[in-house]
């Protein structure tokens, strides 16, 4: 059955042993510490969620374990109604690459291919005949059309993170887990950056939960969680966000996506 809740987890728990080179353990008695703690929260498609917290709250953990790129050891994640701790190895990947783009905070582009080469990655992964026209087409859309033959050492902080943002949403995921993405970047092209982070986002009609330190950013989103030590400690709609869907936009897109075929 189809969820409406793009990411239904309830009582997640998550741990990590602490085990130090030689094998002992290093955590107290169990040798283990709880990371997440019993987090229940309900996102929607479309939604723009803001996470906060200080360091070592887990807010980077949550979302690892929301991409499956970490395995909770308790509770449920149902992602679009998926059960996604039910599904294998090599499932998960599948799923990940179909429903979700990641963004971090460092890039992490390859430096020896291009910025088209580097947009058109997760394209290439699946298997999209036309991964080359739609990587360019990515490009354009976080303004990076005349860039496009370039090499990472060759763009600024923004202008990489654009190409990071290109290639996550290239393939039109569903959500978009955006982990302190303008935390390397000063205050003007950070806010260019998320500029170009939200109405992509809109434009394509992802779920977006955004990791931040920044106030003003949170700001931004249309919805606020905060982590305190492992859990959600607050929940609370923002009525002054600064994302607001035109129906025209979102028509527009609706189109275009039609249009666009799928690998
Ligand atoms: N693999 C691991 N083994 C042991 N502890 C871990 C592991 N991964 C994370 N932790 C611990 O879990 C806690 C949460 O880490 P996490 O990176 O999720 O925090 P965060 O909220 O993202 O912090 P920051 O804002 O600094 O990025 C921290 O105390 C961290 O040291
Ligand atoms: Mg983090």
């Amino acid at each position: 059955m189809k969820s409406s809740f793009a990411i239904d987890a309830r009582a997640l728990c998550y741990s990590a042993s602490l085990r130090g080179a030689g094998g002992s353990s290093a955590g107290g008695s169990s040798g283990s510490v709880d990371i997440v703690r019993g987090v229940s929260v309900q996102l929607r498609a479309g939604e723009q969620v803001a996470l906060t917290g200080v360091s070592g709250a887990g807010k980077t953990s949550l979302l690892m374990l929301f991409a499956g790129l970490e395995r909770a050891d308790r509770g449920s994640l149902r992602v679009f109604g998926t059960d996604i701790m039910r599904l294998s190895e090599a499932q998960r990947t599948a799923f990940r690459r179909d429903n979700f783009g990641v963004v971090f905070q460092g890039f992490y582009l390859l430096d020896n291919l291009t910025a088209l080469e580097n947009a058109a990655l997760a394209l290439d992964f699946a298997g999209a005949k036309d991964a080359r026209t739609r990587a360019r087409d990515a490009l354009a859309e976080v303004g990076l059309a005349h860039r496009q033959e370039h090499y990472p050492w060759q763009l600024s902080g923004g202008e990489q993170q654009r190409v990071a943002l290109a290639r996550a949403c290239a393939l039109r995921p569903k959500i978009l887990l955006a982990d302190e993405p303008t935390g390397n970047l000063d205050k003007g092209t950070g806010e260019k950056v998320a500029d170009t982070m939200f109405s992509l986002a809109s434009r394509i009609d992802a779920c977006l939960l955004l990791v931040t330190h920044n106030p003003a950013l949170a700001e931004r989103c249309s919805r606020r969680l905060e982590m305190s030590d492992g859990r959600i400690v607050a929940d609370r709609k923002q009525t002054n966000h600064a994302y607001k869907k035109s129906a025209h936009k979102k028509g527009a897109h609706k189109k275009q996506r039609a249009d666009r075929p799928r690998p």
